[in-house]
């Protein structure tokens, strides 16, 4: 454990895990409140209301179950075709992390909420996301994130599972109101990124990291290519999880002492106390 200025950083990972477990002392709701105003959010990460969160989490894993169907796999793969070949008939050098966040979107959007996400909102939102995570007060992107989405509130407003997770957060809007000191959330309860902040922004990182990785392994990229099943490809994501966590940090405030706490997941994934030497290496 060592201090930053007045953060208590966690490089253990006992330690961590004791902290994560103890919901009664340690409040995650206080050091994520900054993206109630940065990103209109008021999901389980930014609200303590403990219903309102097994609510939340409980609609998630359905709609996860619910996605490895034959059929959702052959439209991930479409998807991915059409961008690529898009990319390719422009004829320009790739951006690969761009290429990848735009591809992750549109599967996120498509898989999880059943949309057709328009090309605008697939082309500017990882942008925008961007620049509000490294300027957590950018006005400018955050009006632009707003109108963006407004644009698409047909789209999303057609979507059975974003319908879900609106009327969750709808029938908790009183006691998140008093929670919260807001006088109205209506904004917030009505904002996507409610959803696509936890999934996309996580999801494109694995998937880029591990592209990252494997462009490197030549071999062991074409023996993923030519198999069949998940079986090679799982320990290549967990790997990749470990060395590239997309959360490289978890933030909690001691609910007694006011202390607040970072827990460094990167650290924690490359301690050669745990992992031994080649703690660095992805093997
Ligand atoms: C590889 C992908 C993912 C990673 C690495 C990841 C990471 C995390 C982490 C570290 C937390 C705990 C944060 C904290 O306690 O402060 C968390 C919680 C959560 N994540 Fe993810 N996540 C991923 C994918 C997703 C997806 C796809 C969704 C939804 C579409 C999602 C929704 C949530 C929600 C709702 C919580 C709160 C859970 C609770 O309070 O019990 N995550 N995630």
């Amino acid at each position: 454990m060592r201090s930053e200025s007045s953060v208590l950083i966690i490089t253990n990972g006992l330690a961590a895990k004791s902290i994560l477990l103890d919901r009664t002392l340690y409040s995650r709701q206080k050091p994520n409140a900054w993206m109630i105003k940065t990103f209109l959010i008021i999901n389980p990460f930014t609200v303590s209301n403990n219903e309102y969160r097994k609510e939340f989490v409980a609609s998630i894993f359905k709609m996860l179950s619910e996605l490895y169907k034959p059929d959702n796999y052959k439209c991930f793969v479409e998807i991915v075709q059409r961008n690529i070949d898009e990319r390719m008939i422009l004829n320009e050098a790739v951006n690969l992390s761009q290429t990848i966040q735009i591809i992750v979107l549109n599967i996120f959007i498509k898989s999880f909420l059943n949309i057709d996400a328009s090309n605008v909102l697939l082309n500017e939102l990882p942008t925008l996301i961007n620049r509000l995570w490294i300027k957590k007060n950018d006005q400018v992107s955050r009006t632009q994130i707003l109108n963006l989405l407004t644009q698409e509130t047909g789209n999303f407003s057609g979507s059975t599972a974003w319908q879900k997770i609106r009327r969750i957060m709808q029938d908790h809007k009183s006691s998140m109101m008093i929670e919260l000191g807001l006088s109205d959330l209506d904004e917030e309860i009505g904002n996507a990124l409610n959803i696509v902040i936890p999934g996309y922004e996580t999801m494109w990182r694995v998937v880029f990291y591990t592209l990252l990785e494997l462009i490197r392994r030549p071999i062991l990229f074409n023996e993923l290519r030519n198999s069949t099943s998940v079986e090679l490809l799982i320990p290549c994501v967990k790997e990749t999880l470990r060395l590239y966590p997309p959360t490289k940090s978890i933030y909690r405030q001691n609910i007694q002492s006011g202390q607040e706490i970072r827990i460094a997941i990167d650290q924690i994934h490359r301690d050669i106390g745990v992992w031994g030497l080649d703690a660095n290496t992805f093997s």
